[in-house]
């Protein structure tokens, strides 16, 4: 895939980025509780607006959190401030087998082949002693893929990137670790629901649930690293 310019993409997304809601964040610390895994250190890989490290290091005070990129112009004054900021190569990191508890990434396997998607996982398990967490963007949500190229077509190549379906990413796992929960998340309906008609949630979301794979806007995996 032809390379992305973060530098630049950064300067001109990161106000959307700011303003946006942190929902990985979210569904890894609903995990966090749900499971009571050890968090004594996470690590969000590929961080860019660093906004869902920042949400978890506000809410989980006790426990490390780090931010690591390949490019120095991606971290922000917000995530420089609440994070410890590593500049790194994902595929070659600075850390020990089992540094983190729980390390996540999202958005950043979606820029490279399966070959080197599945090198970033391995890195990742290496470096994790409790759940790797990995999001990408859902490839079975046709609405999502024709906004997507409509704002590519605008010039928008943070857009440029590649698709996963549960079956791929299950193939990009190492065969010999546990895969604790495979999910499509981050429902579209579900979200205008929540933003225009909240009174309207609990009937909608279980509507829309029923259509996960078409309406969810990423799939996520969560490996057992131990
Ligand atoms: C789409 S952005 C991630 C967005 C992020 N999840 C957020 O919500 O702000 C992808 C990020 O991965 C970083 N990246 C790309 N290749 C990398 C590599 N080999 N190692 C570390 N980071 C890398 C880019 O610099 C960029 O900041």
């Amino acid at each position: 895939m032809k390379s992305h310019q973060w530098g630049q993409l950064f300067d001109a997304n990161i106000e959307t980025y700011r303003g946006a809601r942190p929902k990985r964040a979210e569904y890894v610390l609903d995990f966090i509780r749900s499971s009571g895994c050890d968090v004594h250190s996470i690590l969000e890989m590929g961080a860019f607006s660093g906004k869902d490290i920042r949400y978890l290091a506000k809410r989980l005070k006790e426990s490390l959190c780090c931010s690591l990129d390949r490019e120095q112009a991606v971290f922000d004054r917000a995530a420089r401030d609440a994070t410890s900021c590593v500049v790194a190569d994902a595929f070659r990191m600075p850390f020990c087998d089992k540094a983190f508890g729980i390390t996540f990434h999202s958005g950043l396997i979606v820029v490279f082949d399966d070959r080197q998607s599945r090198a970033i996982i391995e890195e990742q398990l290496r470096v994790t002693s409790g759940y790797a967490i990995v999001f990408a963007h859902n490839r079975w949500n046709f609405i999502d893929i024709m906004v997507s190229a409509i704002r590519r077509a605008r010039g928008n190549s943070l857009f440029r990137y590649r698709r996963f379906s549960k079956g791929l990413l299950r193939q990009l796992v190492p065969a010999h670790v546990d895969i604790v929960r495979i999910d499509y998340v981050d429902n579209m309906l579900v979200n205008v629901t929540r933003r225009r008609a909240p009174w309207l949630l609990k009937p909608v979301s279980r509507i829309a649930g029923l259509m996960d794979m078409l309406l969810c806007n990423e799939v996520v995996v969560i490996v057992r690293a131990s």
